[in-house]
């Protein structure tokens, strides 16, 4: 329902070793928004995602997914909640096609048991036949449709990152959740992104999205949180995050720092 709460995190803490990764941090997404989650180089964002997607336990602090508490849950779960990830540092999947790649995505949510599957009865027929016909669709979607029988680590590394998205789609998210999908894109491929990324929320998917790219954040996210320090610093529309002083010095103040 739009107005709702897709994702809201209350509270959450996670240190490793002595390293507070994550201190305190609350925020919501609301249900239909794409939110995207910025901030330097080890502020913890993806931390955030291993949390709210139980990788790993919060030290204290909880979460939830469309007022369904997930602590506890272990990720599989979570998955079959509607929350859906994808990794920082995926990659396609060797030894598969493009087209085999995506499908793997459905495996998540394909409810047809195993005897049934011996049997291949009709309804799981029919169930396969849908799943590679939305295959085929997101491939065209994204460009990829020519290269569906291609072998997938052959594709520039843009076209594996769009891959994944799409892999991620085919589980049928309410609450999709993309670690830079932007990384090692160019700029044609980060178009391509930011149409799929849109087209999906109008499908009323919600999006929460961890990104570098500031242009693509800018251009297409109705919300922002920032992390530094593991701390959410800042959260609002772009136009308010874009000039909010304490936005700012963190960026300026670490890029000082490196430089
Ligand atoms: N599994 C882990 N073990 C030990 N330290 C970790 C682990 N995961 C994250 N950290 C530390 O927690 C902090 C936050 O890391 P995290 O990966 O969440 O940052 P990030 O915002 O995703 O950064 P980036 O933009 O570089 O991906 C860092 O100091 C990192 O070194
Ligand atoms: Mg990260």
């Amino acid at each position: 329902m739009p107005g709702s709460i897709a994702l809201e995190a209350r509270g959450l803490y996670k240190s490793f070793g002595g390293v507070l990764a994550i201190a305190d941090v609350s925020f919501s997404v609301r249900e239909g928004s794409l939110t995207a989650a910025i901030g330097p180089n080890g502020a913890g964002k993806t931390t955030l995602f291993n949390l709210v997607t139980n990788l790993y336990p919060p030290d204290a602090g909880s979460a939830s997914c469309f007022g369904i508490d997930l602590t506890g849950h272990p990720p599989d779960t979570v998955a079959a909640l509607g929350l859906v990830r994808t990794f920082q540092t995926a990659r396609a999947f060797p030894g598969m096609t493009v087209l085999e790649n995506v499908l793997v995505g459905a495996h998540l949510r394909v409810r047809a048991r195993a005897w049934q599957q011996a049997l291949w009865l009709r309804a799981v027929r029919d169930e396969e036949r849908a799943i590679r016909r939305q295959a085929e669709a997101l491939l065209e979607v994204v460009g990829l449709a020519d290269r569906r029988d291609d072998s997938a680590i052959s594709l520039p590394l843009g076209a594996q990152k769009l891959l994944e998205v799409i892999r991620a789609l085919m589980a049928r998210p309410r609450l999709l959740l993309l670690d830079e999908p932007a990384a090692g894109l160019n700029d044609v491929e980060t178009a391509e992104l930011a149409r799929l990324l849109l087209a999906v929320r109008a499908a009323g998917v919600t999006l929460m999205v961890v990104e570098h790219n500031m242009s693509l954040v800018m251009g297409i996210a109705d919300d922002i949180i920032v992390l530094d320090l593991g701390r959410v610093i800042a959260t609002g529309p772009p136009a308010a995050v874009q000039v909010n002083p304490r936005v700012i010095e963190a960026y300026l103040g670490r890029e000082a720092e490196t430089a």
